[in-house]
């Protein structure tokens, strides 16, 4: 851009739907257009450009889009009488999934792209431009014109993409890997998000110190498949996600580590030394089982028993003793019998969650699962999932309620539910509210826990001398734990 050259300011506006990598992805397409002049807004009333980041894991994901496309088809008219334009886009799985459908049946979208193409952002929007948009009037549509990119290329998003621009507060998030190549039978994420990338070790270091830099004392690493990484080391190895969380625990300012999502099969030795050494590393997982079946779990193609499941959960707590697990769980997923779903709930029993997700099996096109015989009836399906569920939140229940009397430290984050309070994250990720001083926020503050509740904590600030947090610090390992097979 030529010195003295103002990029008129544009209004975009995000709407995000699924999971945290989406909404990682979200900022970060912000970032990319944010030379072009695009600031975000909370209400697409007014906006020039909208994207719909859009996710295709369980059933509804496509009318979800068409009933949204429909909602600002009268604002984009409204813009253009006015004068002005509003470039309606649609993003994510769903655009990898369906883009070409997206392009015929929504006459009113201008841009689909998939997951692996925001980097060409700028270029995209200035071809949509260009072509002028799409649905003004009478279908002057056609051939040529809305911008459709569903390319997976060579290289990852990752290394074409500028370094996340704004700074994300106390808490903040880092895609290190992406794609997926385990397949399992009943999820597309392998399909639109592409084949498995890990980000070269030196970069993620390089950004989680620029992130502590801008304020951040919490870093969760994502990746559809995060304990699947293996990237480039430094010293010309492969690093395993076990080796990078130490290097990264050295960043000073950097107190705490998390990382999500999981497969048990990707839990390696170090990975599960590592909670038992670094100190950083938070005592909660989330690694999800799916079903407590083995002939569900064979079914599903996640290459793990339930039994294989409970030794991993032993093997991990033997590693830290007050390690907090969370999961996800389907139910009537094709040919889960009701002895199949009494071995998940005894599962449930067995190793107690924290925390959990649990969804109704939804067939996607395109998966092996969709066309496997057997699929349960949903009747059968919302009977299992609101049993499910009772156990879980009974679990979860009781593990907030064994917290009441401890002294946790909490990282304040935000304003708490009433005046006077703020909320913040336990290490075991439970919502806590205390009545603080703002001045807390940001800190990390010993917080006795007075109740628990269905979904949080509340809790009673302690003066710093009151007492030092009654969590264990990280426990040192046995000589042989977690080198067991
Ligand atoms: N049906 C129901 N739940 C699904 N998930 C993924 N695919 C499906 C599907 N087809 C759930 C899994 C996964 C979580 C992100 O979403 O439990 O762990
Ligand atoms: Fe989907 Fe996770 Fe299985 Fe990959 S490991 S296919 S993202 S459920």
């Amino acid at each position: 851009m030529a010195v003295g050259t103002r990029v008129l300011p544009k209004k975009l506006f995000i709407k995000t739907y699924g999971c945290q990598m989406n909404v990682y992805d979200s900022a970060r397409m912000a970032d990319v257009l944010a030379p072009l002049g695009y600031e975000r807004t909370d209400l697409p009333e007014g906006a020039d450009m909208v994207i719909l980041n859009s996710c295709h894991i369980r059933e509804k994901a496509a009318e979800k889009i068409y009933s949204e496309v429909g909602r600002l088809r009268p604002l984009k008219s409204a813009r253009r009488a006015a004068g002005g334009d509003m470039i309606i886009a649609v993003a994510g799985c769903v655009a990898q999934a369906e883009g070409a459908e997206i392009m015929r049946r929504a006459p009113a979208v201008d841009m689909v792209f998939g997951p692996q193409t925001y980097h060409r952002l700028p270029e995209m929007v200035a071809r949509a431009a260009r072509a002028g948009t799409r649905d003004a009037g009478p279908r002057e549509g056609g051939p040529g014109r809305g911008v459709l990119e569903t390319d997976f290329p060579v290289e990852a998003k990752f290394d074409h993409l500028p370094d996340a621009a704004a700074p994300q507060g106390v808490s903040a998030f880092l895609a290190v890997q992406e794609g997926c190549d385990k397949f399992c039978s009943f999820c597309v994420v392998p399909y639109t998000r592409g084949a498995e990338y890990s980000r070269p070790a030196a970069d993620v270091v390089a950004e989680a110190a620029r992130i502590v830099a801008q304020g951040a004392r919490e870093i969760t690493l994502l990746g559809q498949n995060v304990n699947a990484y293996h990237g480039a080391g430094p010293d010309g190895r492969e690093w395993g996600l076990g080796r990078l969380l130490r290097r990264l625990a050295e960043i000073d300012g950097l107190d705490r580590l998390r990382y999500t999502t999981s497969h048990p099969s990707d839990m390696d030795d170090d990975l599960i030394a590592a909670h038992g050494e670094v100190e950083a590393l938070m005592p909660y997982l989330h690694l999800p089982v799916q079903s407590g079946a083995d002939s569900v779990l064979a079914a599903m193609n996640r290459n793990y028993t339930a039994d294989e499941y409970r030794r991993l959960a032993e093997r991990l707590r033997a590693a830290r003793p007050d390690l907090a697990l969370a999961s996800d769980f389907i139910v009537g997923f094709p040919g889960e019998t009701e002895a199949d779903f009494a071995a998940t709930l005894a599962l449930v029993e067995d190793v107690g969650f924290a925390q959990a997700y649990s969804f109704k099996y939804s067939p996607r096109p395109g998966t092996p699962g969709a066309a496997r015989a057997g699929q349960v009836d949903e009747a059968v399906k919302a009977d299992r999932l609101a049993r499910l569920q009772a156990a879980l939140e009974a679990g979860q229940r009781a593990f907030n309620d064994a917290m009441v009397g401890r002294v946790l430290p909490v990282l304040f984050d935000g304003p708490g539910k009433r005046a006077g309070q703020l909320a913040g994250r336990s290490p075991y990720m439970q919502a806590v509210h205390a009545e603080a001083d703002a001045a807390l926020l940001g800190a990390i503050h010993p917080v006795q826990i007075v109740a628990g509740h269905a979904n949080s904590l509340s809790g009673r600030v302690l003066a710093p001398a009151a007492g030092a947090p009654d969590m264990p610090a990280v426990v040192a390992p046995a000589p042989d734990a977690g080198v067991r097979a």
